[in-house]
């Protein structure tokens, strides 16, 4: 009990509904984690990890049909069918909540249900957001107490009338009687899995899932979704973005913040370490960005989050070493290969591992074309407070004040390695119209190339065009103090389809061109789609980059991007009039400049 009457009443009303076998308020304490893993050994889900390579750490393996978000049945539930907008799935909500409360009826039967008071950014700052998550996993909670800020001093600032963001989730598996886990990583079938929002209500409710995004709600569903129609409501912005600072070697600092989609690379630029003599770098956060403009007139981000759910292929010392210092220690693994001496491996990591134990639980050795040990979507989960460069000021309530906006994706064609905006409404056009190849971060999409407006396609809470048309707005209220906006491509390759851009570390390089266009300090190209370097701008210090690869890097393909001009009008069509006048213009613009 707390006390809060009408957090106790939802409390209450869930127990009924749910039926849990008990009822357990989280405190977040080292002790209820402790709790919490021994718990999830006793069912066989969690193996703890030898505590000599990697203490204080487990390794998960989920079911194979509960691996990643699952974007076909996340939904927003509106009143108006409309006010969701062409992007997003919808069903009336009383209509859904009858469904889903259909589900959740005994769904708690045979486990405990847990109350989790989280804090989303820094416990009482003025930008923070309390929820409460209600969840029948105890690895869920282990998970929040990473990735959020957990606790009885969640429940002291919410106080006895504080607001709070209901969150419900169960993973949809009762227990009948006697009945246990068992080592089955417990979940419902695809096609009853639910992840819902109420926008107008500021609610989320979850069912049938445990894994990432689906089930730790303080992540996608409330910093993304709610907070994101929250944001335009109250004219602020809640963004899938990195947020980093860049010193020059003079000493002065720059604010980064990038939009890449799922599994596009933003934790290993958040975490990024120059090659550049002179310059450093530090993390803020790797996937989200909440962003206030104060009264100095410039826009402000904080990192909502406390810990880090990273992608674990491809993360080795050579391409992340910060990441890897990070996950040292306490830290969660799930869907990763458990090696013979009790610790973790993946594709990608450093070194091979010749036997072990694949994410499905199999004996497995490589072999050459064989399946792979771990997940695509395998991931750890690891505190922010462990990375070593995790900046001084990541805690601020206060923020800082951001210079650089960056959009990108995955594009192994067209798309150069870099090129800025001509302007604000530019920008927007450049980040409305990203596109991006699939990843293994969402289960169900399969496209061979899709638009990804400001990586948000999967979390904006309200219609893309009412999003889009608040960005202009930011802009308009920002003025000359607006962030200046480029795109990225890291990933093009060749025909051999080889990378052409080493990426990782070697970003940084594209970084400090950006900082010397903010300072005036070098020129640029002026082509049809922005500005772009000029070959000799790029720092390539110490860099084997082969000349004619440099030049694809930095070449605009015209004839492609007029190729690309249907796709772009049947994706803007679909936004219908609620596209923003200003984007419309934008493209006739671009039109303009390509020569269509
Ligand atoms: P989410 O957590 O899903 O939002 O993903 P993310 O945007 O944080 O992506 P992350 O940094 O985890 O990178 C995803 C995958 O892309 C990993 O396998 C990385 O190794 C790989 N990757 C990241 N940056 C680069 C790069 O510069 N070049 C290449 N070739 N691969 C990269
Ligand atoms: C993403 O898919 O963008 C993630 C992972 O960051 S999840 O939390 O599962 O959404
Ligand atoms: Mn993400």
């Amino acid at each position: 009990m707390s006390k809060n009457q009408k957090l106790n009443a939802w409390v209450e009303e869930v127990r009924a509904m749910c039926q849990p076998d008990s009822v357990v308020w989280c405190d977040g304490t080292t002790a209820e984690y402790n709790e919490m893993m021994r718990l999830l050994e006793e069912a066989g889900l969690a193996t703890k990890l030898n505590d000599a390579k990697r203490p204080n750490s487990y390794l998960f393996r989920s079911d194979p049909s509960d691996v990643a978000r699952v974007e076909d049945r996340t939904y927003i539930a509106s009143r108006r069918k409309e006010d969701a907008g062409p992007t997003n799935n919808w069903i009336d909500p009383d209509e859904l909540k009858k469904t889903m409360r259909g589900f959740y009826t005994g769904c708690m039967k045979g486990r405990t249900m847990y109350v989790i008071p989280f804090s989303m950014g820094p416990i009482g700052s003025p930008i923070a957001k309390i929820g409460i998550e209600i969840t029948d996993s105890p690895y869920v909670v282990a998970n929040m107490h990473i990735m959020t800020r957990v606790g009885t001093r969640v429940m002291e600032v919410l106080g006895s009338d504080g607001e709070f963001i209901p969150c419900l989730h169960s993973v949809g598996k009762p227990l009948a009687a006697g009945e246990k886990d068992n080592g089955k990583w417990p979940c419902a079938p695809i096609e009853n899995k639910y992840i819902a929002h109420f926008p107008e209500e500021n609610l989320i409710w979850s069912y049938g899932s445990g894994y990432g995004g689906n089930a730790l709600l303080g992540k996608k569903c409330l910093a993304l979704r709610i907070a994101s129609a929250m944001g335009r409501k109250e004219g602020w912005m809640a963004e899938h973005m990195l947020i980093l600072r860049l010193i020059s070697p003079e000493g002065k600092r720059y604010h980064i913040a990038a939009a890449f989609p799922s599994a596009c690379g933003k934790t290993n630029l958040a975490m990024v370490q120059p090659p550049l003599k002179g310059w450093k770098a530090e993390c803020l956060g790797d996937d989200i960005a909440w962003m206030k403009i104060k009264d100095d007139g410039r826009l402000y981000a904080i990192n909502p989050e406390a810990g880090f759910f990273g992608v674990a292929p491809g993360t080795s010392y050579s391409s992340n070493p910060m990441a890897m210092d990070t996950i040292r220690a306490n830290t969660i693994f799930t869907n990763c290969v458990l090696t013979d001496d009790k610790d973790i491996w993946w594709e990608g990591i450093d070194g091979d591992c010749q036997h072990g134990i694949d994410w499905k639980g199999r004996e497995w050795t490589p072999k050459k074309g064989g399946e792979v040990g771990a997940h695509g979507n395998a991931r750890f989960t690891a505190p922010a407070r462990q990375c070593p460069v995790i900046c001084s000021d990541w805690e601020n309530p206060a923020g800082v004040p951001i210079d650089i906006f960056i959009f990108g994706g995955r594009r192994t064609r067209v798309m150069p390695l870099v090129h800025q905006a001509m302007n604000w409404d530019h920008g927007v056009f450049m980040g409305a119209t990203a596109a991006s190849e699939p990843t293994a971060a969402a289960l169900d999409v399969k496209q061979q190339l899709r638009r990804d407006p400001m990586a948000m396609l999967p979390f904006c809470g309200y219609h893309i065009g009412d999003y889009w048309q608040h960005w202009f707005e930011m802009g308009d209220r920002l003025g000359d103090k607006a962030p200046k906006v480029f795109y990225v491509n890291w990933f093009r390759k060749n025909d051999q389809g080889k990378w052409l851009w080493p990426g990782f570390g070697d970003n940084s390089r594209v970084l400090k061109w950006m900082c010397q266009r903010l300072d005036g300090k070098v020129g640029a190209n002026e082509t049809p789609i922005g500005f772009m370097p000029k070959a000799e701008d790029l720092d390539l210090t110490g860099l084997d980059v082969p000349k004619e690869d440099l030049a694809e890097l930095l070449r605009v393909d015209v004839a492609a991007f007029k190729g690309e001009l249907a796709d772009l009008d049947a994706y803007l069509a679909k936004v219908g009039d609620r596209l923003p006048a200003r984007l419309a213009k934008q493209v006739a613009d671009y039109k303009k400049r390509l020569g269509a």
